[in-house]
């Protein structure tokens, strides 16, 4: 540490103290003087400040320039005669002060104590106990409580203070704000991270984050490299609290593994819940960490019976898990000695401290306003070095105001009109603000602002100054605070429910004014005062970016919590708004609850928009909200196909044929996709696809192309497939949309699946599995897949155990959504086949039949291509059972609905039952023409998982008419494929060896000379 003057430079915590009180330095000024302190032996250039402080950000020099004004203001340095920082015009600045290396002694700290705290004792003890303990890795979840202006704050800085000079902590803060709970997610845990990160230097916090917490990294991208951005954005997409609740956690355990880490919550009773969440998180953790968790509150706001902090705390207290630290209100004997600290050697009457007391009833805040009051009227005043009363006691009392808030308005009436007027405008503002934010009438420059602000803040009255902050548009404005949030309440009353709003509302176009767009860390404050000033349309504008700042959080509860809250103010809109604001509010609620995973209230928020459109005759609305409801599919595909088709229909009328091309690709796809194949619906599509590439350069948009390419893939066509469903992979430059990015997944595995790109595909789904539980998400998508091909690759029971796990646990979400039709399939199939192999012919074919029978299993997504499937099996089963009635009838039926649809493995396993019925007809000449078409689709489609069927099948025909050269060939073939599908497995992956193991994949491969794996032979 270093010492200059009466000043200490504390680089831990990025603070200056004077004496014992720090002294109020914003974190870039600190830098700039902590590099001037540094470099004191010589002069240090603008340029040099600049590469020093901003490394990796452009910024005017101008500001260096308000930096070193900012830090002259705190030192009390003069320009004209520095004894700190001197001046070089156009060269820079040196440190002149004589700078020391700061010794630990702490006694003088200590002594030069500036806040007076009285009958703390045995709270103090109790906060240095959990220190101890702390340092010793337990970690210390602490709430201190009490009325306002008990004194919370007031302990919490003063074992701060001593903390700080005992040990080398970290100590963040972080301050809840009325009226930010549930509208900004996180926002005292970002504050205080935010002042854990700065530092620039050999700062463990910034890898802490890389490494433990990139959720919580991406909420702060100027620390992000720009090439390794993109990477972040994909590794954080559909997070969910969970990991960003675990990831924060671990983060500060693993930055607390050195110096401990004091993480201070202010005001808990305005908390958000995601907050709370990190909070409990942190309390029940079992790892050992060097952790306090320093909280304070209001009892009184949180009495609600179900408050989430009330309900948090008393678990936490039944558990252990937390200390509480109750403030009562001071004692008469306190009093007395505020009384003798404040005015040492006084000649006070004993009756004073009482009297106060009394008045007081004990509330520190309250007294030391009536002890201020009574030094600034004069009735205790200093007389030759000596404090007296200077009236009777008898006389003192009628004029002391009997509540704080009487006091309050009395001293507020006895300033003067301008600082009255800018008081006002501040308490709207906040209880800390911005000189910038701060409106004033008559209408007064910021700089006049400060100054008034300045002389209170010199007086002790009202404010307190809060250092200098850089604005998001560049320019640095200084911070004032109110000394105590019931000061800004007593300001605040004052003024007229008109006054008030006519504020709020000027306050708010100030702040809106700041935000440039793109940045929008303002947006919550800035609703809120668009509210309280009854400007509805603003305040709604500006809850949607809030709403957007929670997603970005994945914080899709709250962001859906905020919408929600601007539906309830769009009755109060601009006529002519409301029906556009509403039905963007309802798309936006239908945006989240996809991410979430719930689709039920997603179609539901959809359908409300959709609705809006037709009541408020939009119809460009209803189009769009319809467009949206392809989710229906998953829930019902029929409400799904109609609302495409409505759309259709409505968008004909509109002039607009883009938007008209649009809904018919989406009708007719989703038709194909959830109802049945039709050779006119997928000219319908083709002919929209034209349609859109010829009226914009951009063509198709996303969405659309994500369906196309599925429409590509069930026609055989995998490579152009999986080059259109690249598109839908997100960037980090792009807004992710989760509908394109899960169609995109959902498409590239299939079509990686059939083109027998197993090892490809298995990546894919282990590295998606793994992410989705590293984010907390359900990752049924990679399940299903995975389940899919491992009934291709005739692991049956693997299968059914995987779609199990998803089915039938009642955790998952997944179980009560309605895409659980598609692994309840896959499982009855796999059974089906697994009966088959045990010889259980009429348990397999009660499985397919499951399947057929839309009463059990209603319709899904490709639920046809399934179903035909379980057609198959019944051929399959009744073949090998030896009922050729059934099994002929059977595969007839699968061959017509397979030559329905342009499914070429569907074509080529029809051909192949066929000529296996034939086979065991003994129809050779039928066998051998349906052996040939199944041939046939092999020379067109690069179909591997049924190609070794076919030509298993066609070696089977030759070996019994005794042609053993081309059946030996035929199986070669067979084999071939076999071994390629296998070889893209990596060589130690169980399921390749399960496949090569299968009965009927045995049966065409050759034994081999042992040592040698089929990829090394090829
Ligand atoms: N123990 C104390 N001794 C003397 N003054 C105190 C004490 N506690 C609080 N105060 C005074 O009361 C004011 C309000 O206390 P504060 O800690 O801000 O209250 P809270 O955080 O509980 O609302 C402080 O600014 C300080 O001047
Ligand atoms: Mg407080």
């Amino acid at each position: 540490m270093k010492e200059f003057d009466a000043f200490r430079l504390d680089p831990v915590n990025r603070c200056l103290w004077r004496g014992d009180e720090r002294v109020t330095l914003g974190p870039k000024a600190f830098d700039v003087l902590r590099y001037l302190v540094q470099h004191a032996d010589r002069l240090v250039t603008h340029q040099e400040i600049l590469e020093a402080v901003w490394p990796d950000t452009h910024v005017n020099p101008e500001v260096v320039k308000k930096y070193v004004l900012e830090i002259r203001k705190v030192l009390g340095d003069r320009s004209n005669r520095p004894t700190f920082i001197e001046t070089f015009p156009r060269r820079g600045y040196q440190f002149v002060a004589p700078v020391r290396e700061a010794s630990t002694d702490t006694s003088s700290i200590e002594a030069a104590r500036v806040v007076t705290m009285v009958g703390r004792d045995a709270s103090h003890a109790r906060l240095e106990r959990c220190l101890d303990l702390s340092l010793k890795s337990q970690r210390q979840i602490i709430f201190v409580t009490g009325e306002p202006g008990v004194g919370k704050t007031t302990l919490v800085d003063a074992f701060l203070r001593r903390a700080a000079a005992r040990a080398s902590l970290r100590i963040a803060r972080g301050q809840c704000v009325e009226g930010f709970g549930g509208k900004e997610s996180y926002y005292p845990i970002l504050e205080a991270l935010g002042q854990l990160l700065r530092g620039t230097e050999r700062n463990p916090v910034v890898p802490a984050l890389v490494r433990y917490a990139p959720t919580w990294l991406v909420q702060f991208p100027s620390l992000v490299k720009a090439d390794a951005r993109e990477a972040l954005h994909r590794e954080t997409i559909g997070t969910t609290r969970e990991r960003m609740v675990r990831e924060i956690c671990e983060a500060l355990e693993r930055i607390a593994v050195d110096d401990p880490v004091v993480l201070v919550l202010e005001d808990l009773h305005w908390v958000d819940v995601s907050t709370l969440d990190v909070v409990s998180a942190l309390a029940r953790r079992r790892a050992p960490a060097k952790i306090v968790l320093l909280c304070t509150y209001r009892p009184a706001d949180v009495v609600v019976a179900e408050n989430p902090l009330k309900v948090l705390k008393q678990d936490l207290l039944l558990h252990d898990l937390c200390v509480e630290i109750p403030l009562e209100r001071l004692r008469e004997s306190d009093v007395a000695d505020y009384l003798s600290t404040e005015f040492p050697g006084a000649d006070l009457p004993s009756g004073l401290a009482g009297l106060i007391h009394r008045h007081s009833g004990g509330n520190a805040l309250f007294m030391t306003a009536i002890v201020r009051d009574m030094v600034d009227k004069g009735v205790v005043a200093e007389d030759g070095g000596r404090w007296t009363l200077t009236r009777r006691l008898a006389n003192v009392a009628p004029e002391v105001p009997a509540s704080l808030r009487e006091m309050l308005d009395a001293q507020f009436t006895r300033l003067t009109t301008s600082e009255q007027g800018i008081l006002s405008h501040a308490s709207v503002a906040g209880d800390r603000f911005s000189v910038w934010a701060v409106t004033s009438e008559p209408d007064l420059t910021s700089d006049e602002i400060e100054n008034v602000c300045e002389r209170l803040g010199e007086r002790e009255q009202f404010l307190r100054s809060a250092g200098f902050h850089e604005l998001s548009n560049g320019t640095v404005s200084a911070h004032y605070e109110f000394r105590h949030a019931l000061y800004r309440e007593a300001v605040y009353r004052r003024l007229s429910d008109v006054a008030r709003s006519r504020v709020h509302r000027l306050v708010g176009g100030r702040l809106k004014a700041l935000c440039s767009p793109g940045r929008q860390e303002l947006a919550a404050e800035i609703a809120l005062h668009f509210e309280k000033g009854l400007a509805y349309d603003d305040a709604i504008t500006s809850l949607v970016l809030a709403a957007e700042n929670a997603a970005a959080r994945f914080a899709y509860r709250d962001s859906i919590q905020v919408l929600r809250h601007a539906l309830t103010l769009v009755p109060h809109a601009a006529v002519e708004h409301r029906a556009e604001l509403e039905a963007q509010l309802f798309e936006r609620i239908g945006g989240a609850q996809y991410w979430l995973g719930e689709m039920v209230e997603c179609a539901r928020a959809y359908e409300a928009e959709a609705a809006c459109g037709a009541r408020s005759g939009l119809p460009s609305v209803r189009v769009n909200a319809l467009s949206f409801l392809i989710p229906f599919g998953l829930i019902d595909p029929d409400r799904g196909i109609a609302a495409a088709e409505e759309a259709v229909a409505l968008s004909a009328g509109l002039g607009d044929p883009r938007l008209h091309a649009r809904t018919e690709l989406l009708a007719a796809g989703s038709r194909l996709l959830y109802d049945t194949w039709r050779g006119d619906d997928w000219q319908t599509c083709e002919s929209a696809r034209r349609t859109l590439e010829a009226l914009s350069p951009a063509g198709v948009p996303d969405y659309h192309r994500m369906i196309y390419a599925h429409l590509q893939m069930l026609q055989g066509h995998y490579e152009e497939a999986l080059t259109s469903l690249e598109a839908g992979i997100p960037t980090a430059n792009e807004p992710t949309s989760l509908m394109v990015h899960m169609f995109a997944l959902s498409g590239t595995t299939v079509a990686l699946l059939h083109s027998g790109r197993f090892g490809e595909l298995l990546r894919i789904i282990r590295a998606g599995r793994a992410m989705a539980e590293k984010n907390g998400n359900d990752p049924w998508i990679f399940a299903f897949r995975e389940a899919w091909l491992r009934c291709v690759v005739l692991d049956f029971d693997g299968a059914r155990r995987l779609c199990e796990t998803v089915t039938d646990t009642a955790t998952t979400a997944l179980a009560r959504q309605p895409q659980a039709r598609q692994p309840r399939t896959i499982a009855r199939l796999a059974r089906g086949y697994a009966e088959l192999e045990r010889g259980h012919y009429d348990e397999a074919s009660r499985y397919f039949d499951e399947i057929l029978d839309p009463a059990v299993t209603p319709k899904f997504f490709l639920h046809w291509y399934w179903r035909m499937s379980a057609q198959l099996g019944l051929s399959n089963v009744w073949l090998a059972a030896g009922s050729l009635g059934r099994a002929r009838s059977d595969a007839d039926r699968f061959l017509a609905s397979a030559l329905s649809t342009a499914e070429p493995n569907l074509h080529a396993l029809g051909w192949d039952v066929q000529a296996r019925v034939s086979m065991a007809e003994k129809d050779w000449r039928g066998a051998e023409a349906n052996i040939e078409r199944g041939l046939a689709v092999l020379e067109r489609f690069h179909i591997p998982t049924v190609a070794w069927r076919v030509h298993a099948t066609r070696s089977e025909l030759y070996r019994r008419e005794k042609n053993h050269d081309a059946a030996e060939a035929q199986r070669a073939q067979a084999e071939r494929v076999v071994l390629t599908l296998a070889g893209s497995l990596e060589s130690d992956e169980p399921l390749r060896r399960s496949f090569l193991s299968a009965d009927p994949v045995r049966r065409i491969v050759r034994p081999r000379p042992p040592g040698r794996s089929a990829r090394e032979r090829r």
